[in-house]
């Protein structure tokens, strides 16, 4: 008899138990070994800032821990300490930085070696990337941190030197500097902040020594986009962390996402499948040309679809080159493609269970997780750095993980982010983060989002503004 048997075997009983992995939670990735210093090289306003934070918002992307360590923050929250114990209120005007003045280079040295302490320290509690946020722009302070790193064993320092003669890029991050309320500023005026900054930048090009140490691991970037040369860089992290640096570019252009158009299966309720457009959702395709030419007028435009016929039918108008990624595709939803929700919580009520306690790891039955979708992700991410104006017809879940690259948002939120139908999301890549805009088209579509359940709001605050939109006329 059938059902005796399988009982006595539990591992063929009819509805199988959740497996660790399977339909269940997915162990982060062991990246224990990972353990790099990543020490910036550079004039002030020559966007080290800039490639740290964008360093960091990558790899954490990929879950590595990584984090800034900032000596200009360090400076000032020690001088802010001395003040508060009624000591000198430090003077961070340009003559601090000047080399003439030994007794801020004993302290800014000093800085320097206590926040390569801390970033150190870090990485032995389980950090994998600590980035040095400091000019190091001379030999000796590079030999500091070189002997220092050396002696942890399984730490390595990479230098990244950002060089940059582009005289519009420097204004800008001059501009920046002065006018984004700098804590080095807080208190004087754009004029004089200016001022004071570019005297503060000369001092620093008195005793600028570039990378001519030809032993040390380094990268050099030289106008972001232009040129990038590699010397001594091994092992797996290091190239990737070189790979993403090289494909970055600062050219002003705008990243829109727009989910597919209302699908059969969207109607339905139903996961998954290869269903074409609604009627509706056919609507949306006709419409968005519009919308997209309105907005970039004549600029170039090259729209990314999946291979899935419903993000193929949402283009099909739209008067641009078009690319067909099998990254694109949606999250496989494994045993539970076709199915709705609904169905899935009767079917397989255990692993539904799962799923609400940890979305981001919950990995369908033959299927994917949020964090596999990350993963095969990442070269879309890599092109998605190359290139300028990028329309992406994609699925909801492909979206919500390339959102919060962007927006750099945790994994645990990423799941719920609202990515409604028949919306366009338009990302403009400013200095720290992005700029977003919301266009959303008069045409009603299902509601695909489904909340925690039990959970409060789910929804991460919104970034920018959203509109309806009837076309220019
Ligand atoms: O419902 C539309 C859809 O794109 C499905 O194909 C997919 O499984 C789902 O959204 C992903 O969203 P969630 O992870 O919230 O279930
Ligand atoms: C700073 O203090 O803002 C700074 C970048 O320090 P240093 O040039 O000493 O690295």
């Amino acid at each position: 008899d059938q059902s005796t048997a399988m009982s006595r075997n539990p591992s063929q009983a009819a509805t199988p138990r959740s497996v660790v992995g399977i339909g269940n939670k997915v162990a982060k990735p062991d990246y224990s070994e990972a353990k790099i210093v990543l020490a910036m090289v550079g004039l002030p306003a020559r966007g080290k800032s800039y490639l740290s934070n964008k360093l960091m918002r990558y790899l954490k992307w990929l879950e590595y821990d990584v984090k800034v360590f900032n000596v200009g923050q360090l400076r000032r929250s020690r001088a802010r300490q001395k003040a508060l114990q009624g000591g000198q209120k430090e003077d961070h005007t340009a003559q601090y930085f000047s080399h003439n003045n030994a007794e801020a280079t004993k302290l800014r040295d000093q800085l320097a070696e206590d926040s390569l302490e801390m970033l150190i320290q870090w990485l032995k509690q389980g950090g994998n990337v600590g980035i040095h946020d400091a000019t190091n722009s001379t030999l000796s302070r590079r030999a500091k941190i070189e002997q220092r790193v050396a002696k942890e064993k399984g730490i390595v320092v990479i230098f990244l030197e950002s060089v940059c003669d582009d005289p519009a890029v420097i204004a800008a991050n001059v501009a920046l500097k002065v006018s984004s309320g700098d804590p080095d500023y807080k208190d004087t005026s754009p004029e004089d902040a200016r001022r004071d900054f570019l005297r503060r930048i000369k001092e620093y090009e008195a005793v600028y020594e570039t990378i001519t140490e030809s032993h040390l691991s380094h990268l050099r970037i030289r106008n972001v986009g232009d040129q990038v040369t590699l010397s001594h860089i091994h092992g797996y992290l290091q190239s990737r962390i070189a790979f993403y640096l090289m494909n970055l570019h600062l050219k002003p252009r705008s990243i829109f996402f727009s989910r597919h158009g209302e699908s059969q299966f969207n109607v339905e309720g139903k996961i998954g499948g290869d269903s074409p457009l609604s009627e509706r959702g056919l609507k949306y395709a006709r419409a968005l040309p519009a919308l997209i030419t309105d907005n970039i007028g004549d600029a170039p435009l090259t729209v990314w679809t999946s291979t899935l016929q419903r993000t193929i039918q949402t283009a099909q108008y739209l008067p641009y080159n078009k690319l067909t990624w099998k990254s694109l595709d949606e999250l496989d939803a494994g045993v539970c493609d076709g199915m709705t929700y609904e169905e899935i919580e009767q079917a397989y009520p255990e692993d539904f269970a799962n799923r609400d306690q940890d979305k981001f790891n919950y990995r369908y039955r033959g299927g994917e997780s949020y964090r596999d979708v990350v993963v095969r992700l990442e070269p879309v991410i890599m092109e998605l750095e190359r290139q300028e104006n990028i329309l992406i017809i994609g699925h909801q879940a492909i979206l919500r993980c390339l959102y919060a690259y962007f927006h750099n948002l945790p994994h645990a939120d990423l799941p719920y982010i609202k990515i409604p139908l028949h919306t366009v999301i338009k990302l403009t890549p400013k200095a720290y983060g992005c700029d977003e805009e919301r266009y959303t088209l008069p045409i009603g579509a299902v509601d695909t989002h489904r909340p925690k359940p039990g959970a409060q709001t789910q929804q991460p605050a919104l970034v920018g503004i959203t509109r309806e939109y009837y076309g220019e006329n």
